[in-house]
């Protein structure tokens, strides 16, 4: 940790030995820091005041290579100097002005520009919220308050944000969801897992009978949709990228529902698989997109665009902490910052790097059932043994032990038995062939 860093711990908390035994800040955390998502087992305790690029530290100087970029926070890696200039010249403007209660340049240029990168010819207006749950919420309410329809279609595996409604469309763990009431009527749907085909089709053979389950399951369950909400990479569920036909078989459906599709773009939009939107390699246009993660450029941020009006009246929805000043600009920054760098199109090569090398990797052992992905969302299924591919929870977590513990590669597991790279955009050649090198070191140790 840096000097004046433990200065200033030091003064906020006068009584306080800074130690650096991970063990100790670990067993204090347990003590009062509710748990979320990742194992205390596995992951040291990151030094907060270091970093650059995809490099992370803990609090004992150990270097890792960040192939998870905060789960796909930091598009632009940690500090990227454009940001982080921006960032300084911009420290003197006004926070805490919420943008939903008044007019603000910077909110209305972030809107433009975002609806300007939408696909869709309809007229379009953003909602912004602090985060993607909420930005899912906000197109929910959106569409309930303009149909008046209140069922909706999410498939499994699915991950929406575990907020009241998401949670209600949020199938991804039954851990996530026990205990807890839904919140919406939902018409469930399988999603193309294609490497686990419910339906037991290969890519040859399959006639996209997960749409006509789907279809029955309307039949059945209520054909009054007020919108089919779905990820076009299914992303904590596993990383799971949807096959480019059924897309088109979904818009087809909805047509024929006359109701809308909300596109969840909150993990794999804004130029993590290449494109702008990961929809876009459906080809299809969806009336709403939700944004986050990276929109902020590490600040908590999201938005949910879709057609005008989002709302029918003042007060139907609002949020405290929308669109600040601040945090629009710091995103307007992003998104150019995106595309002045060619970082779509570095997303797209170096994601093809990766799969590339995963393939090879997964060529030599048995234990990886699956490799897939687009752009820089990728991932790889573990599995007990290539004839079987049975799920292998216990096997996953040894491969990120290894990974993290001894080969100092950041990575993080999505769905029941896979593990997700999802790098910042700006990820070079270099930085890839060492995250392959450290990930074939980390699989090879587990049989
Ligand atoms: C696809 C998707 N939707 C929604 C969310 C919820 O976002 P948040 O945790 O910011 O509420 C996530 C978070 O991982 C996500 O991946």
């Amino acid at each position: 940790m840096k000097r004046d860093a433990e200065e200033l711990l030091k003064e906020l908390c006068p009584d306080l030995t800074i130690t650096k035994n991970m063990k100790e800040w670990v067993q204090r955390a347990e003590q009062v820091v509710a748990k979320t998502t990742q194992s205390r087992d596995i992951f040291p305790v990151v030094d907060h005041t270091q970093g650059e690029g995809p490099w992370i530290y803990d609090l004992k100087g150990n270097q890792y290579l960040d192939v998870t970029a905060g789960v796909a926070v930091r598009a632009l890696g940690i500090r990227n100097p454009v940001v982080k200039d921006f960032e300084q010249r911009i420290s003197d403007y006004l926070r805490q002005v919420p943008g939903h209660d008044f007019d603000l340049i910077p909110q209305i240029l972030l809107a433009e520009r975002l609806t300007s990168i939408t696909p869709g010819d309809h007229a379009k207006e953003v909602f912004f919220t602090t985060s993607g749950g909420r930005a899912v919420e906000s197109a929910l309410k959106s569409v309930m308050d303009n149909s008046h329809r209140f069922r909706f279609v999410a498939f499994r595996p699915a991950f929406h944000g575990r907020t009241g409604y998401t949670l209600a469309l949020t199938a991804s763990k039954h851990i996530q969801k026990n205990f807890f009431p839904q919140g919406l009527d939902v018409i469930r749907g399988p999603y193309p897992y294609c490497f686990r085909c419910p339906f037991k089709q290969e890519e040859k053979t399959c006639n996209l009978e997960c749409i006509d389950y789907l279809r029955d399951s309307i039949e059945y369950g209520g054909t009054d949709i007020a919108a089919i909400v779905l990820e076009p990479i299914c992303g904590e569920g596993g990383i799971i990228p949807a096959p480019v036909k059924w897309f088109k078989e979904i818009r087809k459906l909805a047509d024929e529902l006359d109701t809308k599709i909300i596109s969840d773009e909150i993990q794999a939009g804004l130029g993590r698989t290449g494109k702008w939107w990961s929809i876009e390699h459906g080809g299809i246009v969806p009336e709403y997109i939700c944004t986050a993660k990276a929109l902020g450029g590490g600040f908590p941020f999201g938005a949910a665009i879709g057609p005008k009006p989002l709302f029918t009246d003042y007060s139907r929805h609002s949020e405290t902490f929308g669109a600040e000043p601040y945090v629009s600009l710091l995103s307007l920054s992003v998104l150019r910052t995106i595309e002045s760098d060619g970082l779509l199109d570095n997303a797209t090569k170096r994601g093809r790097q990766l799969i590339k090398g995963l393939t090879e990797i997964q060529e030599s052992s048995n234990i990886i059932g699956d490799v897939r992905g687009r752009g820089l969302m990728c991932a790889v299924e573990i599995v007990t043994d290539k004839t079987t591919n049975t799920y292998d929870p216990k096997k996953r977590h040894a491969v990120i032990n290894n990974a993290v513990n001894k080969q100092r590669l950041w990575i993080l597991g999505a769905g029941r038995s896979s593990i997700r790279f999802i790098p910042p955009l700006n990820i070079t050649a270099e930085q890839i062939d060492i995250a392959l090198e450290r990930f074939g070191k980390a699989v090879k140790s587990v049989k």
